[in-house]
């Protein structure tokens, strides 16, 4: 059924939260499980549609998943006997196209349709076919499937053009068993990835560099069984440090890496916040007069564009001019319509978004558009006067666990509507 979530607004942020694991480890991590016929063990994993989706995804390839506790999966990937999954799971999914280089490191054939997700602009995926052929895959493209064939795959140098987290992540799951030894140049650095890696490691590969820009990977035979507990999520962390902001508000965000937090606390200083880090959590106070400033989206440990959205929403309370500029993807601000139904000032020059701030928002109907657009509309709907209501929020429910009552236990009310 279709839902919508009521924001009343004006309200502040007050408590404590307990971040989950990281959606985007997580969607690495199961189809990660497949390069082993063993049974692995995944604990903190956040439960969001699109692991939902993912879990029918690797169920239909054969594999069977148990749940052992809360949170916890067992993925018995030992009867996979299919290459192909259907594309109507596949669509919805962008995360999906991880199990290219599962399936190819394993089975050394897989059969995907072209991935889906979110409308952020055009994303190719042509770095991780490169990667692929360069390891020796037969790369073939029809009937929107992308087919793969290796007779074994070898290790190769392969420098990336653009830095992708996806095809970083990819090309080390094809790696970890090809022939001999695979370096990656300009690799992404991304927590997610290093979190991979150690999954991999842990199951007997042999990664060094995870979190630098040049991975080596030397090929093992075989890989085994392991436990693993996914890393917190530093973009669900980051949006409730963003929206205690937002709302002047106080709260304690816990379970967190807050060194996976810096370009965020930074920026968040920067306006006038205060951040106070512990040893695995961060204290934020908001202010009662923000100072504008600049953002500019890059790659790990730059500021993520996973929290553009939230950030120019944060920005509309600072007086004066601050720019936000998305350098990753080229049409990440479908929310900016959106948020002008609010009364929000921004107009877009090229990638660059010019916030004029300061200036009260009114309480609106919003559509969300994406998954972290739609997140970032419950922050200005706790800004504004009045009560917001944002429809389509599959897009949120596929990032963020339960978020209305997240938001309730800290203080505000975000109620869920189920539409009839
Ligand atoms: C991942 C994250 C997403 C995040 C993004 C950037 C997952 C499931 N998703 O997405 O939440 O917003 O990283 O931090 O982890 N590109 C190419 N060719 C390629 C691959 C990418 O040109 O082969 C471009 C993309 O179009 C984009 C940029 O590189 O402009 C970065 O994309 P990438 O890091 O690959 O993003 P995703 O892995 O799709």
């Amino acid at each position: 059924m279709a839902a919508s979530f009521l924001v009343k607004g004006q309200q502040r942020l007050t408590g404590k939260i307990t971040i989950n694991g990281a959606k985007n480890s997580a969607l690495a991590l199961l189809p990660a499980a497949l390069l082993t016929e063993d049974k692995v063990k995944l604990d903190n994993l956040p439960c969001i549609t699109d692991i939902d989706k993912l879990l029918d995804i690797i169920r239909s390839l054969g594999a069977s998943v148990d749940s052992p506790g809360d949170r916890c999966l067992c993925i018995d990937g030992g009867n996979v006997d299919r290459f192909s999954p259907p594309d109507t799971l596949v669509n919805q999914l962008r995360a999906s196209y991880y199990l290219m280089g599962s399936l190819l490191g394993r089975f050394g054939r897989a059969e995907i349709p072209l991935p889906g997700g979110c409308d952020l602009g055009p994303r190719p995926i042509d770095q991780h076919i490169k990667g692929f052929s360069a390891m020796g895959a037969k790369v073939e493209m029809e009937h929107g499937f992308i087919k793969l064939t290796a007779g074994e795959l070898r290790g190769a140098n392969i420098y990336l053009d653009v830095v992708s987290v996806g095809a970083t992540i990819n090309i080390m799951l094809a790696a970890v068993k090809a022939e001999g030894r695979t370096v990656i140049e300009n690799a992404a650095r991304e927590p997610e990835i290093v979190d991979v890696a150690n999954f991999l490691n842990g199951m007997g590969a042999q990664i060094r560099g995870a979190g630098t820009d040049v991975i080596k990977i030397q090929g093992v035979k075989n890989l085994h069984a392991v436990e693993h507990s996914v890393i917190p999520d530093r973009i669900e962390a980051g949006t409730f440090m963003i929206a205690a902001a937002a709302t002047n508000g106080e709260v304690m965000v816990e379970g967190v890496i807050p060194r996976h937090l810096e370009p965020v606390s930074a920026k968040l200083k920067e306006v006038g916040v205060t951040v106070e880090a512990g040893p695995d959590f961060l204290s934020v106070k908001g202010a009662d007069l923000l100072l504008p400033c600049d953002v500019k989206t890059f790659p790990y440990p730059g500021f993520p564009t996973d929290l553009q959205p939230h950030m120019m929403v944060l920005l509309l309370k600072a007086p004066g001019v601050s720019l936000v500029t998305e350098n990753i993807f080229e049409r990440r601000f479908g929310h900016i319509d959106e948020l002008r139904k609010m009364g929000a000032r921004i107009t877009l020059e090229g990638r660059t978004a010019i916030i004029e701030g300061g200036h009260n928002l009114t309480s609106a109907s919003l559509r969300a558009m994406d998954l972290r657009g739609g997140a970032a509309f419950i922050i200005a709907g706790l800004m504004a006067a009045g009560d917001t209501v944002i429809s389509n929020v599959k897009y949120i429910d596929r990032g963020y666990e339960r978020i209305e009552e997240r938001f309730q236990d800290v203080g505000v009310t975000v109620e869920r509507m189920e539409d009839c």
